[in-house]
């Protein structure tokens, strides 16, 4: 792709619409506008829309913002559905590392600090879950004090920021050091699978186009330790029978956990390993 369109019959965008767009400072910006303007062309070459089509789509994108507030971002579950979201994340350098998934759009970066074996249910009933795990790098050497944070839905379904009439604050949300042994543990209750919301426009358009908006169930871990790359993963519940039909396709062999029964509950065993920070990191800042 180089800036000058890719439209199958050339008509995108009038001589001077492309002129200008030419014309437009040199940068990581002024490239990304036009490339994206560029394939708009093409859309609107091969569909010809109406007046009222794109007054509807500004209208969508309209209802995108006021759909957002600070307890909901529809603009990352509008990312993270048609796939940019995943198409930006960083990926290991040699594959070994655990894969990375999307925080998703009920991620807070808020959640309370916890000691080690803290139950995150502030309230609700569920299935009692106990879950351990380890941090380690990619030879297998643990790494103490890594911090985890985890965040998960309840018995529902629901995350507390998109329930808050029926759960607590910071329910089924918090944040962990790893011991000496780069060891955790904590208990909870079995979160369950759910549809991605289609109460808002994002989840709207998904079901008049007809992509799935099933996730099965899963665990939010964010892990973070010095000298490591940040890890953003899920740990999902292979028995899910969403299990082949994510929405957001986050759902690799090594994030399938087994949510084994014991006596009251279930218990679920996970190993996170974390690649060195060897990276050079992309600026991002707009060019
Ligand atoms: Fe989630």
């Amino acid at each position: 792709m180089d800036g000058q369109g890719s439209g199958s019959n050339g008509q995108e965008g009038s001589p001077e619409q492309r002129l200008r767009l030419t014309a437009t400072a040199p940068g990581r910006l002024g490239d990304a506008v036009r490339l994206i303007l560029n394939h708009a062309y093409d859309v609107v070459a091969t569909l010809n829309p109406s007046t009222e089509e794109l007054d509807a789509l500004v209208q969508f994108l309209t209802d995108v913002g006021y759909a957002t507030d600070a307890r909901r971002q529809e603009w990352v579950l509008l990312a993270d559905v048609f796939g940019l979201t995943d198409a930006v994340m960083p990926r290991a350098s040699d594959g070994q590392g655990t894969p990375a998934t999307l925080p998703g759009p009920f991620y807070r970066p808020d959640a309370p600090a916890l000691p080690l074996g803290a139950n995150l249910c502030r309230g609700g009933d569920g299935v009692p879950l106990v879950v351990s795990g380890s941090v380690t790098d990619l030879g297998g050497k643990p790494l103490a004090g890594a911090e985890v944070e985890v965040w998960h839905a309840n018995a529902d379904g629901r995350y507390e920021n998109q329930d808050p009439d029926n759960q607590p604050e910071h329910n089924l949300r918090g944040r962990f050091t790893a011991d000496a042994d780069g060891r955790f543990h904590f208990r909870s209750i079995r979160p369950a699978g759910y549809s991605l919301p289609d109460d808002g426009p994002v989840g709207q358009l998904a079901r008049r186009i007809g992509l799935s908006l099933d996730r099965p169930a899963h665990i939010h871990f964010a892990v973070t330790a010095p000298g490591y790359r940040r890890l953003v993963t899920s740990i999902f519940d292979g028995s899910d029978p969403a299990i082949d039909r994510d929405a957001l396709f986050a759902v690799k062999p090594g994030l399938i956990g087994t949510f084994r029964p014991e006596r009251a509950g279930v218990a679920l065993s996970v190993v996170l390993v974390l690649d060195r920070d060897d990276i050079s990191q992309r600026n991002l800042q707009e060019g």
